[in-house]
Protein backbone atom coordinates (compact mmCIF):
# COMPACT_ATOMS: atom_id res chain seq x y z
CA UNK A 1 0.00 0.00 0.00
CA UNK A 2 1.25 3.52 -0.63
CA UNK A 3 0.92 6.94 1.27
CA UNK A 4 -0.27 8.73 -1.85
CA UNK A 5 -3.42 10.58 0.54
CA UNK A 6 -1.04 12.07 3.62
CA UNK A 7 -2.54 15.08 4.65
CA UNK A 8 -5.74 14.61 2.55
CA UNK A 9 -8.80 14.91 4.03
CA UNK A 10 -11.89 12.72 2.10
CA UNK A 11 -15.45 12.32 2.41
CA UNK A 12 -17.00 8.99 1.38
CA UNK A 13 -20.66 9.43 0.46
CA UNK A 14 -22.42 5.80 0.96
CA UNK A 15 -20.65 3.35 2.39
CA UNK A 16 -21.71 -0.80 1.76
CA UNK A 17 -19.37 -3.06 -0.48
CA UNK A 18 -17.90 -0.72 -2.15
CA UNK A 19 -17.76 2.36 -0.15
CA UNK A 20 -16.19 0.61 3.27
CA UNK A 21 -13.65 -0.62 0.89
CA UNK A 22 -13.29 2.99 -0.50
CA UNK A 23 -13.14 4.52 3.01
CA UNK A 24 -10.24 1.97 4.30
CA UNK A 25 -8.48 2.66 1.25
CA UNK A 26 -8.10 6.23 1.62
CA UNK A 27 -7.68 6.24 5.38
CA UNK A 28 -5.19 3.37 4.30
CA UNK A 29 -3.03 5.55 2.25
CA UNK A 30 -3.01 8.55 5.13
CA UNK A 31 -6.62 10.49 4.49
CA UNK A 32 -8.49 11.40 7.41
CA UNK A 33 -11.96 10.62 6.25
CA UNK A 34 -15.61 11.10 6.95
CA UNK A 35 -17.52 8.18 6.10
CA UNK A 36 -21.61 8.50 5.50
CA UNK A 37 -24.69 6.41 4.50
CA UNK A 38 -28.35 6.44 5.47
CA UNK A 39 -27.44 3.19 7.83
CA UNK A 40 -25.38 5.77 9.79
CA UNK A 41 -25.08 2.85 12.83
CA UNK A 42 -23.34 0.96 9.48
CA UNK A 43 -21.31 3.78 8.42
CA UNK A 44 -20.13 4.25 12.64
CA UNK A 45 -18.85 0.44 12.80
CA UNK A 46 -16.57 0.74 10.03
CA UNK A 47 -15.41 3.98 10.74
CA UNK A 48 -14.90 2.15 14.16
CA UNK A 49 -12.98 -0.52 12.83
CA UNK A 50 -10.67 1.10 10.20
CA UNK A 51 -10.35 3.68 13.28
CA UNK A 52 -8.91 0.90 15.24
CA UNK A 53 -6.05 0.49 12.52
CA UNK A 54 -4.61 3.99 13.33
CA UNK A 55 -6.09 6.38 10.82
CA UNK A 56 -8.53 9.52 11.39
CA UNK A 57 -11.58 8.37 10.34
CA UNK A 58 -15.40 9.22 11.31
CA UNK A 59 -18.73 7.88 10.28
CA UNK A 60 -21.66 9.61 10.40
CA UNK A 61 -25.69 9.35 9.65
CA UNK A 62 -26.11 11.10 5.52
CA UNK A 63 -29.27 11.03 3.44
CA UNK A 64 -27.57 11.38 0.42
CA UNK A 65 -31.70 12.31 -1.11
CA UNK A 66 -31.23 15.56 1.35
CA UNK A 67 -29.75 18.91 1.22
CA UNK A 68 -29.35 20.03 4.66
CA UNK A 69 -27.85 16.42 5.20
CA UNK A 70 -25.34 16.73 2.56
CA UNK A 71 -24.45 20.45 3.57
CA UNK A 72 -23.14 18.54 7.40
CA UNK A 73 -21.53 15.88 6.35
CA UNK A 74 -18.78 18.38 4.61
CA UNK A 75 -19.47 20.57 7.31
CA UNK A 76 -18.15 17.71 9.38
CA UNK A 77 -15.07 17.24 7.68
CA UNK A 78 -14.31 20.83 7.41
CA UNK A 79 -14.80 21.29 11.07
CA UNK A 80 -13.12 17.89 11.78
CA UNK A 81 -9.97 17.64 9.90
CA UNK A 82 -9.75 21.67 8.78
CA UNK A 83 -10.96 21.41 5.45
CA UNK A 84 -11.90 19.11 2.64
CA UNK A 85 -9.22 18.05 -0.80
CA UNK A 86 -11.50 15.19 -1.84
CA UNK A 87 -15.27 13.90 -2.19
CA UNK A 88 -16.32 10.74 -3.04
CA UNK A 89 -20.24 10.61 -4.15
CA UNK A 90 -21.21 6.61 -4.16
CA UNK A 91 -24.37 5.77 -2.95
CA UNK A 92 -27.18 4.96 -5.13
CA UNK A 93 -30.89 4.63 -3.95
CA UNK A 94 -32.02 0.95 -5.45
CA UNK A 95 -36.06 -0.32 -5.00
CA UNK A 96 -38.37 -2.62 -5.96
CA UNK A 97 -40.32 -0.67 -8.35
CA UNK A 98 -37.15 0.02 -10.70
CA UNK A 99 -35.93 -3.27 -10.17
CA UNK A 100 -38.74 -5.05 -11.70
CA UNK A 101 -40.22 -2.39 -14.35
CA UNK A 102 -39.79 -0.88 -17.43
CA UNK A 103 -40.37 2.95 -18.43
CA UNK A 104 -44.36 2.44 -19.03
CA UNK A 105 -44.85 0.71 -15.78
CA UNK A 106 -42.38 1.62 -12.91
CA UNK A 107 -44.00 3.53 -10.64
CA UNK A 108 -43.71 7.04 -10.80
CA UNK A 109 -42.64 7.44 -6.87
CA UNK A 110 -39.80 4.63 -6.89
CA UNK A 111 -38.32 6.84 -10.34
CA UNK A 112 -38.90 9.96 -8.21
CA UNK A 113 -36.58 8.39 -5.36
CA UNK A 114 -34.05 6.63 -7.59
CA UNK A 115 -33.60 10.18 -9.27
CA UNK A 116 -33.31 12.03 -6.56
CA UNK A 117 -31.23 9.90 -4.30
CA UNK A 118 -28.85 9.81 -7.56
CA UNK A 119 -29.11 12.43 -9.97
CA UNK A 120 -30.37 15.41 -7.80
CA UNK A 121 -28.37 14.18 -4.67
CA UNK A 122 -25.22 14.09 -6.67
CA UNK A 123 -25.88 17.48 -8.16
CA UNK A 124 -26.09 18.44 -4.30
CA UNK A 125 -22.77 16.58 -2.89
CA UNK A 126 -20.65 18.91 -5.89
CA UNK A 127 -22.68 21.72 -4.80
CA UNK A 128 -21.22 21.71 -1.04
CA UNK A 129 -18.17 19.85 -1.61
CA UNK A 130 -16.59 21.81 -4.52
CA UNK A 131 -16.76 25.28 -2.62
CA UNK A 132 -14.79 23.54 0.00
CA UNK A 133 -12.55 22.30 -2.04
CA UNK A 134 -11.69 25.40 -3.86
CA UNK A 135 -11.09 27.54 -0.80
CA UNK A 136 -8.78 24.42 0.41
CA UNK A 137 -6.81 25.27 -3.65
CA UNK A 138 -8.06 22.52 -5.14
CA UNK A 139 -9.85 18.92 -4.99
CA UNK A 140 -11.16 15.49 -6.62
CA UNK A 141 -14.53 15.07 -7.07
CA UNK A 142 -15.26 11.26 -7.69
CA UNK A 143 -18.79 9.89 -8.70
CA UNK A 144 -19.55 6.21 -8.90
CA UNK A 145 -21.58 5.10 -11.92
CA UNK A 146 -22.46 2.07 -13.32
CA UNK A 147 -21.96 -0.01 -16.47
CA UNK A 148 -25.91 -0.19 -16.21
CA UNK A 149 -25.60 3.81 -17.76
CA UNK A 150 -24.62 2.42 -20.73
CA UNK A 151 -26.03 -1.19 -21.25
CA UNK A 152 -29.69 -0.46 -22.18
CA UNK A 153 -31.32 -2.91 -19.94
CA UNK A 154 -34.99 -3.80 -20.12
CA UNK A 155 -35.59 -2.58 -16.61
CA UNK A 156 -33.79 -0.14 -13.54
CA UNK A 157 -34.52 2.75 -16.42
CA UNK A 158 -34.12 5.09 -13.26
CA UNK A 159 -31.01 3.61 -11.88
CA UNK A 160 -29.51 4.01 -15.76
CA UNK A 161 -31.11 7.86 -15.93
CA UNK A 162 -29.88 8.54 -12.56
CA UNK A 163 -26.18 7.21 -13.27
CA UNK A 164 -25.98 8.79 -16.85
CA UNK A 165 -26.78 12.10 -15.29
CA UNK A 166 -23.58 11.83 -13.06
CA UNK A 167 -21.43 11.87 -16.34
CA UNK A 168 -22.83 15.38 -17.45
CA UNK A 169 -22.40 16.84 -13.79
CA UNK A 170 -18.99 15.50 -13.74
CA UNK A 171 -18.05 17.21 -17.20
CA UNK A 172 -19.23 20.45 -16.05
CA UNK A 173 -17.70 20.23 -12.89
CA UNK A 174 -14.23 19.56 -14.81
CA UNK A 175 -14.56 22.15 -17.24
CA UNK A 176 -16.07 25.18 -14.87
CA UNK A 177 -13.63 24.52 -11.80
CA UNK A 178 -10.61 22.93 -13.51
CA UNK A 179 -8.76 25.98 -13.41
CA UNK A 180 -9.70 26.51 -9.72
CA UNK A 181 -7.77 23.08 -9.05
CA UNK A 182 -10.90 21.06 -9.17
CA UNK A 183 -10.68 17.60 -10.83
CA UNK A 184 -13.76 15.59 -11.85
CA UNK A 185 -13.92 11.54 -12.40
CA UNK A 186 -16.56 9.24 -13.12
CA UNK A 187 -15.48 5.66 -12.02
CA UNK A 188 -18.05 3.29 -13.64
CA UNK A 189 -17.93 -0.08 -12.64
CA UNK A 190 -19.15 -3.66 -13.86
CA UNK A 191 -20.51 -6.09 -11.56
CA UNK A 192 -18.62 -5.73 -8.15
CA UNK A 193 -19.32 -8.81 -5.86
CA UNK A 194 -19.38 -8.54 -2.15
CA UNK A 195 -21.26 -10.08 0.80
CA UNK A 196 -24.57 -7.61 0.37
CA UNK A 197 -24.39 -8.82 -3.48
CA UNK A 198 -23.92 -12.18 -2.39
CA UNK A 199 -27.64 -12.00 -0.52
CA UNK A 200 -29.63 -10.63 -3.37
CA UNK A 201 -27.99 -12.48 -6.69
CA UNK A 202 -28.67 -15.60 -7.78
CA UNK A 203 -25.87 -17.94 -8.91
CA UNK A 204 -26.73 -18.49 -12.59
CA UNK A 205 -26.80 -14.69 -12.89
CA UNK A 206 -23.48 -14.65 -11.24
CA UNK A 207 -22.09 -17.00 -13.98
CA UNK A 208 -23.54 -14.84 -16.88
CA UNK A 209 -21.38 -11.68 -15.28
CA UNK A 210 -18.76 -13.71 -15.03
CA UNK A 211 -18.38 -15.27 -18.23
CA UNK A 212 -19.14 -11.65 -19.96
CA UNK A 213 -15.69 -10.66 -18.81
CA UNK A 214 -12.39 -10.80 -20.05
CA UNK A 215 -10.46 -11.88 -17.23
CA UNK A 216 -12.73 -14.83 -15.93
CA UNK A 217 -13.89 -12.84 -12.41
CA UNK A 218 -16.78 -10.24 -11.23
CA UNK A 219 -15.02 -7.07 -9.55
CA UNK A 220 -13.99 -6.45 -5.74
CA UNK A 221 -14.34 -3.40 -4.10
CA UNK A 222 -10.67 -3.16 -3.76
CA UNK A 223 -10.38 -2.92 -7.55
CA UNK A 224 -12.73 0.20 -7.22
CA UNK A 225 -10.86 1.28 -4.28
CA UNK A 226 -7.98 1.13 -6.19
CA UNK A 227 -8.58 3.24 -9.01
CA UNK A 228 -10.54 5.63 -6.36
CA UNK A 229 -7.42 6.38 -4.78
CA UNK A 230 -5.03 7.24 -7.92
CA UNK A 231 -7.17 9.64 -9.03
CA UNK A 232 -7.60 11.17 -4.98
CA UNK A 233 -4.42 11.34 -5.35
CA UNK A 234 -1.86 14.02 -6.77
CA UNK A 235 -0.48 10.77 -8.77
CA UNK A 236 -3.85 11.20 -10.54
CA UNK A 237 -2.96 15.06 -10.87
CA UNK A 238 -3.61 15.21 -14.95
CA UNK A 239 -6.44 12.88 -15.04
CA UNK A 240 -10.25 14.93 -15.09
CA UNK A 241 -13.04 15.22 -17.12
CA UNK A 242 -12.95 11.16 -17.76
CA UNK A 243 -15.41 8.15 -17.47
CA UNK A 244 -13.08 5.64 -16.01
CA UNK A 245 -14.36 2.12 -16.16
CA UNK A 246 -13.71 -0.80 -13.96
CA UNK A 247 -15.39 -3.58 -15.28
CA UNK A 248 -13.04 -6.82 -16.38
CA UNK A 249 -13.45 -5.75 -20.19
CA UNK A 250 -17.37 -6.82 -19.86
CA UNK A 251 -18.30 -3.90 -21.32
CA UNK A 252 -15.80 -2.12 -24.20
CA UNK A 253 -17.09 1.71 -25.08
CA UNK A 254 -15.13 4.22 -26.55
N1 LIG B 1 -21.91 -3.82 -6.87
C1 LIG B 1 -22.02 -3.67 -8.17
O1 LIG B 1 -22.07 -4.63 -8.94
C2 LIG B 1 -22.06 -2.28 -8.77
C3 LIG B 1 -21.90 -2.16 -10.15
C4 LIG B 1 -21.92 -0.92 -10.72
C5 LIG B 1 -22.08 0.22 -9.93
N2 LIG B 1 -22.23 0.08 -8.58
C6 LIG B 1 -22.41 1.30 -7.80
O2 LIG B 1 -21.50 1.30 -6.73
C7 LIG B 1 -22.04 2.06 -5.65
C8 LIG B 1 -21.96 1.25 -4.37
O3 LIG B 1 -22.79 0.10 -4.54
P1 LIG B 1 -22.55 -1.24 -3.71
O4 LIG B 1 -22.43 -2.34 -4.68
O5 LIG B 1 -21.46 -1.04 -2.71
O6 LIG B 1 -23.98 -1.40 -3.03
P2 LIG B 1 -24.42 -1.37 -1.50
O7 LIG B 1 -25.88 -1.58 -1.48
O8 LIG B 1 -23.56 -2.29 -0.70
O9 LIG B 1 -24.06 0.13 -1.07
C9 LIG B 1 -24.91 1.21 -1.36
C10 LIG B 1 -24.95 2.06 -0.10
O10 LIG B 1 -25.73 3.24 -0.35
C11 LIG B 1 -26.45 3.51 0.84
N3 LIG B 1 -27.57 4.40 0.55
C12 LIG B 1 -28.74 4.12 -0.07
N4 LIG B 1 -29.49 5.21 -0.11
C13 LIG B 1 -28.79 6.21 0.51
C14 LIG B 1 -29.06 7.56 0.77
N5 LIG B 1 -30.22 8.14 0.44
N6 LIG B 1 -28.11 8.29 1.41
C15 LIG B 1 -26.95 7.73 1.79
N7 LIG B 1 -26.65 6.43 1.57
C16 LIG B 1 -27.57 5.69 0.93
C17 LIG B 1 -26.90 2.13 1.33
O11 LIG B 1 -27.30 2.14 2.68
C18 LIG B 1 -25.64 1.32 1.06
O12 LIG B 1 -24.78 1.28 2.19
C19 LIG B 1 -23.46 2.45 -6.06
O13 LIG B 1 -23.46 3.76 -6.58
C20 LIG B 1 -23.78 1.44 -7.15
O14 LIG B 1 -24.74 1.94 -8.05
C21 LIG B 1 -22.23 -1.14 -7.99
Amino acid sequence: MQDRLIGKVIVVAGAGGIGDELARRYASEGASVVLGDIDGERAKAVAVEIAATGAAVVGTYLDGGDEQSIKAIVDLAVATYGGLDGFHANYAGFNAGDSEHDVTTIPMEDFDYVMNVGARGFMLCTRFAVPAMVARGGGSMVYTSSDAAFMGETVRVGYAMSKIAAHALMRHVARRFGAQGIRANVISPGVVAHPRFAEVMPAEIVEEFTRATLIGRLGRPIDIAAMGALIMSDEGSYITGQDISVNGGGLMRP
